[in-house]
């Protein structure tokens, strides 16, 4: 997902260091190119671009630098064009530059239509955006004029910044589909993505709708609707904590998050029960639970499907965003649709929940930003309290997520008396008494990296197996490893590997055993031999008691030992161990586990 800043401030300061530090707190969200642009003294548009970190536009700028009190910047991540220089973002004619965020769904039509009055220099759907407002402005119409017939003509999502030559006062931007926030400074004004990229400056923000657009001046913002009416749009105090974006004493923001988590399982429990005022009144009546959300988040469905049903007794559904609305899904009447979607800005959940508005169905967004737009668009809101992700790959996000469903199941189950109130109470004590469990464990994970390094470094491929709740955790490690490392991996369900996957197996094949020792113990013991007599190589994870079967003992390559944990809260426990298993093998193979190739922190495009 890209990312966009802008910054207008006083004549005579120069903003291009801000636009920099902005661009910096952008890099979470994955890209691979950035670019700048400001208005020069004499009133040109002077751009600076490059493939490749920011650290390479920040060379460029020491070679020539640039000096204004008013600019646009952008990391780009590639959806039409290959990354380069030229497809870099800003995007500009003599007379306009543009970044954008998102997708221009009509680009060819408008490129072929203007083909005759403007000369194309790059690949992008972006693009057509420069050239629309620079033939509005050849025909006579001002900057504001132009930017609001272009944005009428625009289908698709999009968050922009346009500067325009000869207007060193003042940028306009827009969004639809994609956030965008102002940040009010003093005597200087900002615009950016997400809180985090404007923290550096000011906590005092405003989040435009969508349809929205503005024009910035360094001291004020004049709002306008889609249909060009003035409005004015709150301006709220960001919790966003600018040192919230620092690495501490780890080496990456994977690994602190990872090791983050028994705090934020701390933290978002003991706020459940003032979030859960964010809850409808009425879970009684709820006839069946819909739950949709992408990659992660998807996985934490799954497990709340497992939670929900055993212990609630609610019919529950989980289902990719992606795929949801596009199957013509029936939804019985008193459905609660969760979102669930640690970014709050995922295109497809967001899709998905505005498919649920349409059909009047109750919503409920578990987020863990709450300023963002799945946030504000749904009914109801509980927020994890995760902090700011800033790795790709999610990690405290999950068992945060994780955490929040499972009380949302035990008070959905007291609420619908599937359960007493004594066995919620032991429940909860055993949740309390988590991230004392997950720390322990932390403290003495250092021995997985040998694994990483003798099992699994060297593998062309992996399979992850488990049972019940253990099966989402099987998916989830699997994804963990394919996205930092580039080992394929998959995960399934333990019994279903008869079914087909036990043909892959051959010398060597890593097979990585969620067993905790629950009533699917012996049967995933099953499932594992099964493996081994065929050469599999098993990395059994399960607690002193699983790791000490005879079996185990004999055959498995590798086991790791966790602490007892109730059945019901294994998948929290058992996440860790995936997560450092796929850092480290991520770390031994040399990559960037924080912003891995071709992804970015929140797809904010369908
Ligand atoms: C998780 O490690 C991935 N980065 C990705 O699958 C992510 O969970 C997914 O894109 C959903 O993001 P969201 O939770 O912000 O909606």
């Amino acid at each position: 997902m890209c990312g966009i800043v802008g910054v207008v401030s006083a004549k005579g300061k120069d903003i291009v260091g801000d636009l920099l530090t902005g661009l910096k707190r952008l890099e979470y969200r994955g890209y691979d190119s950035a670019g700048i642009a400001v208005i020069t003294n004499s009133g040109a548009i002077d751009t600076r671009k490059a493939k490749g970190k920011i650290s390479c536009l920040e060379e460029k700028l020491k070679a020539e630098p640039a000096k204004s009190n008013i600019g646009i910047a952008h990391t780009r991540w590639a959806t039409h064009g290959e990354p380069n220089e030229i497809n870099a973002h800003p995007q500009f004619s003599e007379l306009v530059a543009v970044v954008h965020n998102g997708i221009i769904e009509n680009y060819a039509a408008l490129k072929a239509e203007l083909a005759d009055r403007y000369v194309f220099k790059s690949q992008t759907d972006t693009e057509v955006i420069t050239a629309v407002i620079t033939v509005n402005l050849k025909e006579g119409m001002s900057p504001k004029a132009a930017v609001s017939s272009a944005l009428k003509r625009l289908k698709g999502a999009f968050a922009i910044e346009v500067l325009f030559a000869d207007h060193p006062d003042f940028l306009i931007c827009a969004r639809k589909g994609a956030p965008l926030a102002i940040g009010h400074g003093k005597g200087e004004m900002y615009v950016g993505s997400d809180s985090l990229a404007l923290c550096p400056f000011t906590n005092k923000i405003t989040y435009l709708e969508d349809g929205d657009w503005a024009i910035i001046t360094k001291d004020k913002a004049e709002i306008f609707t889609a249909d060009d009416k003035p409005v004015t749009r709150k301006i709220t105090t960001s919790t966003t904590d600018k040192n919230s974006v620092n690495k501490g004493f780890f080496d990456h923001y994977m690994q602190k998050e990872i090791f983050e988590q028994p705090k934020v399982i701390t933290d978002t429990f003991a706020n459940f029960k003032k979030a859960v005022k964010g809850l409808p009144s009425d879970l009684k009546s709820v006839s069946r639970i819909s739950i949709i959300a992408c990659g992660t988040s998807y996985h934490a469905g799954l497990i709340a499907k497992y939670w929900l049903e055993d212990l609630a007794r609610v019919p529950t559904d989980v289902d990719f965003a992606s795929e949801f609305r596009y199957r013509s899904p029936v939804i019985a009447d008193d459905t609660l649709a969760i979102l669930i979607s640690q970014s709050g800005e995922t295109a497809d959940t967001l899709a998905a929940l505005r498919y649920f508005k349409e059909q009047k169905v109750k919503t409920l967004a578990i987020v863990n930003v709450t300023e963002s737009t799945i946030a504000r668009e749904a009914d109801f809101m509980i927020n994890t309290l995760a902090g700011p992700e800033i790795a790709v790959a999610s990690t405290k996000a999950f068992t945060s997520q994780l955490i929040l469903l499972a009380a949302l199941t035990l008070k959905m189950a007291r609420e619908r008396d599937a359960i007493s109130a004594q066995k919620a109470e032991e429940i909860e004590q055993k949740i309390a008494d988590l991230p004392k469990v997950m720390q322990d464990f932390l403290s003495t994970s250092g021995y997985i990296k040998e694994i990483a390094k003798d099992k699994v470094l060297g593998a062309q491929s992996a399979l992850f197996i488990g049972r019940g709740t253990s099966y989402p955790i099987a998916l989830e490690g699997a994804l963990k490893l394919k996205e930092i490392s580039y080992i394929h991996a998959e995960g399934y369900a333990a019994g279903e590997m008869k079914h087909g996957p036990i043909a892959l197996v051959d010398n060597g094949l890593p097979i990585i055993v969620i067993a905790p020792f629950d009533k699917y113990f012996e049967k995933t013991l099953s499932n594992m031999q099964e493996t081994m007599a065929r050469g599999g190589e098993v990395i059994f994870i399960s607690s002193a008691k699983g790791v000490e079967t005879k079996v185990v003992k004999d055959f498995a390559k590798a086991v790791i030992t966790m602490p007892e944990i109730d059945d019901f809260l294994s998948p929290l426990l058992y996440a860790l161990p995936l997560q450092l298993l796929a850092y480290n093998t991520s770390l031994l193979r040399g990559f960037d586990m924080d912003q891995p190739r071709n992804l970015a922190k929140s797809v904010t495009v369908e």
